[in-house]
């Protein structure tokens, strides 16, 4: 198929495949892993290689098969459904704007979506080319690790924290990843209940060091129990400069969203520059 340009009929074909999206995530409440993808296909990018990222490759069984990928099969099975009724569509475009619609359904932010991702500046295109194993990040490892992997997407400090709220969503399954459990106790809604969890445990965890109050320990322990919390996403509350966006994403639900929204924009955007 000769390669698709945005024009006012792609942009139609878009805003179908939304609409489509919108009641399949709904119905299937699929909007964890399809949110998964999303960030999948796009966390491998290398600024200064300028290779990987929101590009599709991830469709290739070269790389859904990476470990980090366990499970995404799944959601490339859901999208083919979506991808048959809108050929046009890149996977690139198509990945992407199920994330965003999978945040949306979910109560969270609205993200500015714009289509036409492209290879190297050149035509609107999926890659054919798979990055190699191991540019997405360790849920085993700390702080240096983060950064060593969201800094070569070109991410900041604020970008990791604020993308880690999508956590807020889904849950770890023994084998995909070995972790098991979800973050939060509605895993289906996005909002800032990750952050209000970490915050909650941090601050009680110091005052029970301080030997302050008890009861609050047990309130603290009945609020988290049974849930999940990565290696690396209690570095988020042992790093000061993570933790001052762990606070105020805690209290402040609207700074997440809105510092949440562009960091994802800027994710689904990596190495493409919007028309
Ligand atoms: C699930 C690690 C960042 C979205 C998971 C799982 C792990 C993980 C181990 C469990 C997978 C499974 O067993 O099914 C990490 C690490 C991150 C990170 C180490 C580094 C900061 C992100 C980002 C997003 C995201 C940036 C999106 C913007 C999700 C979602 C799930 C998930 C929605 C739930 C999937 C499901 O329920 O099937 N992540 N993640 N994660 N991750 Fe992350």
């Amino acid at each position: 198929m000769a390669a698709p340009i945005v024009d006012a009929e792609y942009l139609k074909e878009i805003e179908k495949a939304r609409r489509d999206l919108r009641a399949f995530i709904s119905s299937k409440n699929c909007a964890p892993i399809m949110l998964r993808l999303a960030w999948h296909d796009a966390g491998t990018y290398d600024v200064h290689t300028k290779t990987g990222g929101p590009n599709g490759s991830i469709r290739f069984e070269e790389e859904y098969n990476h470990g980090a990928n366990a499970g995404l099969k799944i959601a490339l099975d859901f999208c083919e459904t979506i991808k048959e009724k809108h050929p046009k569509i890149t996977y690139a475009d198509l990945y992407q704007l199920a994330g965003v619609v999978a945040v949306e359904v979910t109560g969270g932010p609205t993200i500015d979506f714009v289509p036409g991702r492209k290879i190297a500046c050149f035509t609107i295109q999926d890659s054919s080319v798979c990055p190699k194993e191991g540019r997405l990040p360790d849920a085993k490892k700390g702080a240096q690790h983060l950064r060593d992997i969201f800094y070569r997407m070109g991410l900041s400090d604020k970008d990791i924290v604020a993308l880690s709220g999508a956590h807020t969503l889904g849950r770890a399954h023994p084998e995909r990843s070995g972790f098991e459990g979800a973050w939060t106790k509605e895993p289906l809604k996005f909002d800032n209940s990750y952050f209000v969890l970490l915050f909650l445990v941090k601050s009680m965890s110091e005052k029970i060091s301080m030997r302050m109050n008890h009861c609050h320990s047990e309130l603290l322990q009945g609020e988290s129990a049974g849930l999940l919390k990565l290696p690396s996403d209690k570095v988020l509350v042992e790093d000061p400069e993570f933790r001052r966006y762990v606070d105020l994403y805690a209290k402040d639900e609207d700074a997440f969203f809105k510092d949440y929204a562009e960091s994802h924009r800027k994710l689904s955007e990596l190495g493409f520059t919007p028309p």
